[in-house]
């Protein structure tokens, strides 16, 4: 493994039939894990290490509390009819007793990865008695987090970490070579359907990614609701990504005639090919005006609505 294989240069079968090879060495005759969230790389990773490993690979949705709505459901659902089974386990009071007074953004991403990691991951190895957990890392969350912009949450050999000192088990990355496009071709080849491969990224932090300052049940709460109401209005421009942030000021409004010190929304939606750089779509106003109308109809905790014009860098493309 190394290198980044670009998009010019990927041959997608020969490409699947390594890893499938590699995996098969790796892992010989004994289990492994995977946790599916239901994200492009997540969910190809799934797919290739079941085509390696059949069901010697289980795989596990961490329901962290953090996630979009109805999104476990929908990922068990799109996964049975390929022949895998994916376990929801329940977790969100860890990840919120981890998350508590935290309101540093790396402070946030390391509390999310350590409760993954020592805990959530650590238990489902134990209990499954399987040496291995897959992980669908890829170039640019390396780069990210090697540059010091955004410590992503699955990166660890790269930043002098051995998971298996650390955490007890061993880790494979199948996609490091690749970035989100190459991710995508993987995924189709592999049968994935375009619901699956092509949905937009989502980032393993998840909604904690999109709440400015502390991460609560509430607060979670109305980002994602905000998050479903701009995937909505959003799905059909063919944009990289996009989706609602949650600020932590708050800002005087006035709601039936009194003043409301209320929340704000902020919403991004990106041009990008593999998220490295990134330009605002220019949405048109009127999408703009239903958009926020939504919004504030359905929260009434809002009372303002913003949307981000400045490309990244030097935004990024997640707030936190
Ligand atoms: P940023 O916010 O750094 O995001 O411009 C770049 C791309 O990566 C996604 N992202 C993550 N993906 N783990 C992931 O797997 C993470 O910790 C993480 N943080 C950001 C983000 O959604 C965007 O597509």
């Amino acid at each position: 493994m190394g290198g980044e294989i670009k998009i010019q240069d990927l041959n997608v079968n020969s490409f699947i039939d390594e890893k499938v090879e590699e995996i098969r060495r790796i892992v010989g005759s004994g289990i492994a894990i995977n946790a599916l969230s239901g994200g492009v790389d997540s969910s190809v990773v799934t797919a290739l290490g079941h085509r390696a490993l059949g069901d010697r690979l289980r795989s596990y949705y961490i329901d962290t509390g953090l996630m979009r709505q109805g999104e476990g459901k929908q990922v068990v659902d799109l996964f049975a009819p390929l022949g895998i089974e994916a376990r929801i386990v329940p977790a969100g009071r860890e990840f919120f007793r981890a998350l508590k007074g935290i309101t540093d953004p790396e402070l946030k991403r390391e509390a999310i990865t350590q409760t993954f990691y020592r805990r959530a991951f650590k238990k489902l190895i134990m209990d499954s008695g399987a040496k291995f957990l897959f992980h669908g890392t890829i170039l640019t969350d390396i780069d990210e987090t090697v540059a010091g912009i955004k410590r992503q949450h699955n990166i660890f050999a790269q930043i002098g970490i051995d998971p298996q000192k650390e955490f007890g088990y061993r880790i494979i990355e199948p996609l490091v070579e690749l970035r989100k496009d190459g991710v995508r071709k993987v995924g189709q080849a592999l049968g994935l359907p375009e619901a699956l491969f092509n949905r937009i990224p989502f980032p393993g932090p998840a909604l904690a990614a999109r709440v400015l300052g502390e991460v609560t049940p509430e607060r979670v709460r109305i980002v994602r609701k905000a998050t479903a109401i701009v995937e909505k209005n959003l799905s059909g421009t063919g944009s990289f990504q996009y989706l609602a942030i949650l600020h932590e000021d708050r800002v005087t409004g006035v709601r039936d005639g009194k003043r409301a010190f209320g929340m704000q929304i902020e919403v991004r939606c990106w041009e990008s090919h593999d998220a490295r750089i990134a330009t605002p779509t220019r949405l048109p106003w009127e999408t703009l005006e239903k958009m926020a109308g939504q919004i504030i109809a359905r929260l009434p905790e809002v009372v303002s609505v913003t949307y981000n014009i400045a490309p990244k860098p030097p935004s990024t493309i997640e707030a936190v």
